[in-house]
């Protein structure tokens, strides 16, 4: 029987490795992106992969996006949620409105994709799975939006895989450290341009450390894993008869995962510590 998968933010990095795994894989593979010149370039790299127009913050969007799907099918295996933004700054200065973007995408982006579509998810065995992310730990500084976004995220999908009443359903958070992919740089150039008027009192605050920041988070384009090795977990997730609810990739990941278990005192000291002795 076909099966098919709808995944978002599939124009760049993991979105776009893992339609195409999963299309290698004899998925149908239904694309979410936002712009026609991305439509165009996932469609011509492989068959099985149909891009669907899906802005996951427009109830609007998502609403044409089910209208599209359901012409071909109204029975999904899988959905993967894997849009995301990353949005940084120190807390003291942050506009809410910036909080209320990077929760928008990354988190009611996912809740709204999965109400729209979960009568869609097969009754006899489905799953979603979310790109969280090792923020989802919480022990990275000045990049709080996004650990607490995907702290949400897999609090929200916690919750709906004790509460729904599809048995058959399994929901996986897959939580890699870093990944060479473009949102580094999106992020640090959005993180510029929401702080390039601050006051004189944030620059004194924090522009050192900002500056740190925003220089390591540059190079994490280049280093890291590859966008390929999350597409083939998420591959082997959506394979694998018992898969676990969460999946670790990266030494980074797995550390920040020991980390949490620290006691939060102990783990903000080792943090701050750290990072005033990685700055001078
Ligand atoms: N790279 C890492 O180190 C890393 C680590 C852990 C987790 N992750 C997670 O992996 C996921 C993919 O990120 P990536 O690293 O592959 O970055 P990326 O290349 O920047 O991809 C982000 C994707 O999300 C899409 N997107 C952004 N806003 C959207 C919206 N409102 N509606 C629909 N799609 C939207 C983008 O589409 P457009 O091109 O149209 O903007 C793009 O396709 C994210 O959830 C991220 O948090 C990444």
């Amino acid at each position: 029987m076909e099966k098919y998968i709808l995944i978002t933010g599939a124009s760049s990095g993991l979105g776009k490795e893992t339609a195409l795994q999963l299309a290698k894989d004899g998925y149908n593979v239904f694309a979410g992106v936002r712009k026609q010149e991305n439509k165009e370039t996932l469609e011509s790299l492989h068959k099985n992969i149909t891009a669907v127009f899906l802005d996951v913050t427009s109830e609007e969007s998502v609403n044409c996006a089910f209208q599209e799907i359901s012409k071909l099918t109204n029975n999904l295996y899988a959905i993967v949620n894997n849009a995301g933004i990353a949005v940084g700054g120190p807390v003291e200065f942050l506009p809410v409105d910036v909080l209320k973007k990077q929760f928008d995408v990354n988190v009611f982006g996912a809740i709204r994709v999965v109400q729209k579509f979960f009568s869609f998810l097969d009754k006899n065995g489905s799953r979603i799975v979310n790109i969280s992310s090792m923020a989802s730990y919480g022990v990275f500084p000045f990049v709080s939006p996004y650990c607490a976004s995907k702290r949400a995220l897999d609090m929200f999908f916690n919750s709906l895989l004790v509460e729904n009443k599809n048995e058959n359903l399994k929901i996986i958070s897959i939580k890699p450290g870093v990944v060479s992919t473009p949102i580094w740089n999106k992020s640090v150039d959005a993180c510029e341009k929401t702080f390039e008027n601050v006051t004189q009192d944030c620059r004194d605050k924090y522009e050192k450390e900002l500056l740190f920041l925003a220089g390591n988070a540059r190079k994490n384009t280049q280093k890291g894993l590859k966008a390929q090795d999350i597409a083939k977990l998420v591959s082997k997730v959506l394979s694998k008869k018992n898969p676990k609810l969460s999946y670790n990739i990266g030494k980074d990941s797995h550390f920040a995962r020991l980390l949490s278990f620290l006691p939060q005192k102990v783990c903000n000291f080792l943090v701050k510590t750290g990072l005033k002795k990685r700055i001078g």
